[in-house]
């Protein structure tokens, strides 16, 4: 059996259309690999609202009544899915009523839930989370990003709070690797605890954006560059950045220019201002306006259930992976560029701003008639697709990790430099 893949879908502020994005592109995953949908949003039982079937166990069980997580996981019945043709996706529901100690779960709730959700028999895991950047949400989002943003033309501050997520991953994966418990400082030959705090005071400084001095993440890389020339921690906070791919989906999609100009050029500009512009950014479809879609959700029948027309909907499929590999090269599947680069510039934004812009017209140029089955169908086959292509640590990762495993992880397998001479610096 595959190994299991999980993937978070988030977003910067609320109401961007996470949840609904969430149930049906699980549903259309499903088609592919039992798929579990866990609601994260354990406030606003969203989820359960949304899906009309009887629900037997969920959250509640699994945090006051000793369940499995397994054993409350909700799959659909025949009134809903009369064909059975989602007969592998289920569901996590949150709490019926709002539980304070779940919706706002402390460490020890989390650290249960966490090693449940690595727990789970499925090949494809979809967390559903709360908006924002609360540790509920931090903490089940991988160290990579390995999930997917979801941002809207509709909404253009919730665009530039995605960048703030990205933000956020990024600086704690660095806080991390220069941790104290951190291996990395074993590589060094000595004065540990002098790099240590020389690379945090930076973090530190960096981080803080009344602190004008270092306005990015490449301007900290950059930096080091200077002050320390080649050396690891240079290394190493190039690498990051450079590893760091961010995958998003557009909801509410109005048309190329319209979400170009409204929310892939601003997330593209305040990423590469404010965040890094090393990091490659990655489409992964769009999500029509629809209404059938609000009506859906309006009536507890998420709008891939809604009849549709089967072999329209199968011939658009077989389209949609013929022309995936046309996609290859202008959805970022090529290698990772910049492994030396050491100056950021405007050059960057501007490339990343044309490749995104093409990558939407050669997307609109072959699928603007389609409607939103097709638009799940499409974005759903670019997940396994990408999953298939790049590293779990990329997209989809395979656990949610805690800090200690995700330290052993990233200096188990990474090539980061392991003997150093500190003498040629001093
Ligand atoms: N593609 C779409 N077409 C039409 N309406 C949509 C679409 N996507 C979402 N909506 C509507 O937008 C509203 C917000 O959607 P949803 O609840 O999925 O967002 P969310 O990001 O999960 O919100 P929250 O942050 O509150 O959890 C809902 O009324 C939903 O029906
Ligand atoms: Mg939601």
């Amino acid at each position: 059996m595959a190994i299991k893949r999980i993937i978070p879908i988030s977003s910067g502020k609320g109401g961007v259309g996470k949840t609904t994005f969430a149930i049906n592109f699980s549903l259309a995953l499903s088609r592919y690999g039992r798929t579990v949908l866990v609601d994260l949003d354990t406030g606003t039982s969203a989820i359960r609202n949304a899906v009309d079937v009887p629900i037997g166990k969920d959250l509640y069980h699994f945090f006051r009544k000793g369940a499995s997580l397994n054993e409350c996981v909700t799959t659909l019945d025949t009134k809903i899915d009369p064909e059975d043709r989602y007969r592998k996706f289920g569901f996590v529901a949150g709490p019926m009523h709002l539980i304070d100690e779940i919706t706002n779960f402390g460490a020890g709730h989390k650290a249960k839930l966490i090693a449940a959700i690595n727990e789970l028999h499925a090949d494809y895991v979809v967390l559903d989370m709360r908006a924002g950047l609360d540790s509920n949400v931090i903490d089940f989002l991988p160290f990579s990003n390995s999930g997917i943003l979801i941002f809207t033309p509709h909404l253009p501050s919730a665009t530039l709070a995605a960048s703030d997520i990205v933000k956020a991953i990024l600086f704690r994966k660095l806080r991390l690797i220069f941790s104290k418990e951190s291996p990395f400082y074993d590589t060094l030959g000595g004065r540990q605890l002098d790099y240590w705090k020389l690379i945090n005071d930076l973090i530190d400084r960096v981080e803080d954006v009344y602190d004008n001095s270092i306005p990015n993440l490449d301007a900290f890389a950059d930096d080091l560059a200077q002050n320390l020339g080649d050396h690891p921690i240079t290394r190493t906070v190039q690498q990051t950045l450079d590893e760091f791919r961010v995958h998003y989906v557009l909801n509410l999609f109005n048309g190329v220019d319209d979400s170009f100009n409204t929310a892939v050029r601003p997330f593209i500009e305040n990423l590469t201002q404010n965040v890094s512009a090393r990091c490659g950014v990655t489409n992964l479809g769009w999500i029509t306006r629809s209404d059938m879609i609000h009506q859906a959700n309006c009536n507890k029948i998420p709008a891939l259930l809604l009849p549709h027309h089967q072999a329209k909907k199968a011939a658009k499929a077989d389209k949609a992976a013929k022309e995936l590999d046309d996609l290859r090269v202008a959805i970022g599947l090529e290698p990772t560029r910049r492994a030396t680069k050491t100056k950021s510039s405007l050059s960057d934004s501007t490339d990343h701003l044309t490749s995104q812009l093409n990558v939407l017209k050669t997307m609109f140029d072959q699928k603007k008639d389609d409607d939103y089955f097709a638009n799940f169908d499409y974005t759903s086959q670019r997940a396994l697709f990408t999953m298939k292509n790049r590293r779990p640590s990329e997209f989809g990762d395979v656990r949610v990790y805690s800090p200690k495993e995700m330290l052993s992880t990233l200096f188990a397998k990474s090539n980061l430099p392991t003997t150093v001479d500190w003498s040629e610096l001093e």
